[in-house]
């Protein structure tokens, strides 16, 4: 847009200031120079509009409350999320005794078989099928990574409760594990109500240990 041909020493100035003038600045470091021009209107006026815009959305979303974040929508979701399981671990562990899983629930063929599906999905990748956590591998036994849930040895409990609190919340923090190998929370990834299933399920197979 110059009309200065390339033969023409450019203007030497400080800043461009008409519209289509070249201006080759002042200084020079090692070599290196600058030119400038002025910027058209369409661009200058979007990075104005783009300054004004972050003031009125950081105002509007991080100072006035009166937009929530992405950030603040996740976290009160969760939040919700959260607040869903408690009241929903709270109201089955409300209807369920030792005795009710017993008598109740390892008796009822219908939550034995659901517990059992679960356990199915869930489970028999370290405790087997047959619950003895091992795998037959021609006439040897390998063990799988999962206690035992055939042996009447709880190592957190052995009453039907403390058998659910440990599916659902997993290794306890300060516990060691078995062989290194800690259990995940199953809480995070089946409802209460499943996790009682499941226990009936384990309940069931131990017949003799829990009186059935
Ligand atoms: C990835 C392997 C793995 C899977 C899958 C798994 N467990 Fe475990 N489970 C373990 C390990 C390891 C332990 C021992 C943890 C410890 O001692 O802290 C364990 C321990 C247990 C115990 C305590 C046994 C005892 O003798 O004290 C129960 C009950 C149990 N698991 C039930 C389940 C159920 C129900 C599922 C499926 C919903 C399941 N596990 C899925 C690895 C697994």
């Amino acid at each position: 847009m110059s009309d200065s041909s390339p033969s023409e020493e450019p203007k030497r100035g400080d800043f461009a200031s008409k519209k289509g003038e070249v201006i080759l600045r002042k200084h020079e470091y090692d070599g290196i120079q600058e030119f400038d021009q002025k910027l058209p209107n369409w661009w200058l006026f979007t990075f104005y509009f783009a300054i004004a815009w972050f003031v009125i959305y950081w105002v509007l979303y991080y100072h006035t409350g009166t937009y929530r974040t992405d950030q603040q929508k996740i976290t009160s979701r969760l939040e919700q999320i959260e607040d869903d399981k408690s009241a929903a671990l709270a109201s089955t562990l409300a209807n369920l005794d030792n005795e009710t899983l017993i008598n109740q629930w390892a008796t009822d063929p219908e939550k034995v078989a659901a517990g059992e599906a679960i356990f199915t999905t869930n489970c028999v990748a370290c405790h087997a099928a047959d619950l003895s956590a091992t795998m037959a591998v021609g006439d040897q036994k390998i063990p799988l990574p999962g206690r035992p849930l055939d042996d009447g040895v709880w190592e957190y409990g052995s009453e039907p409760l403390d058998i659910f609190k440990l599916i659902n919340e997993g290794t306890p923090a300060d516990a060691a594990g078995y062989n290194g190998a800690r259990m995940q929370a199953w809480g995070q990834m089946l409802s209460p109500e499943q996790i009682a299933d499941v226990t009936s399920f384990i309940i069931s197979k131990n017949r003799k240990e829990f009186g059935l």
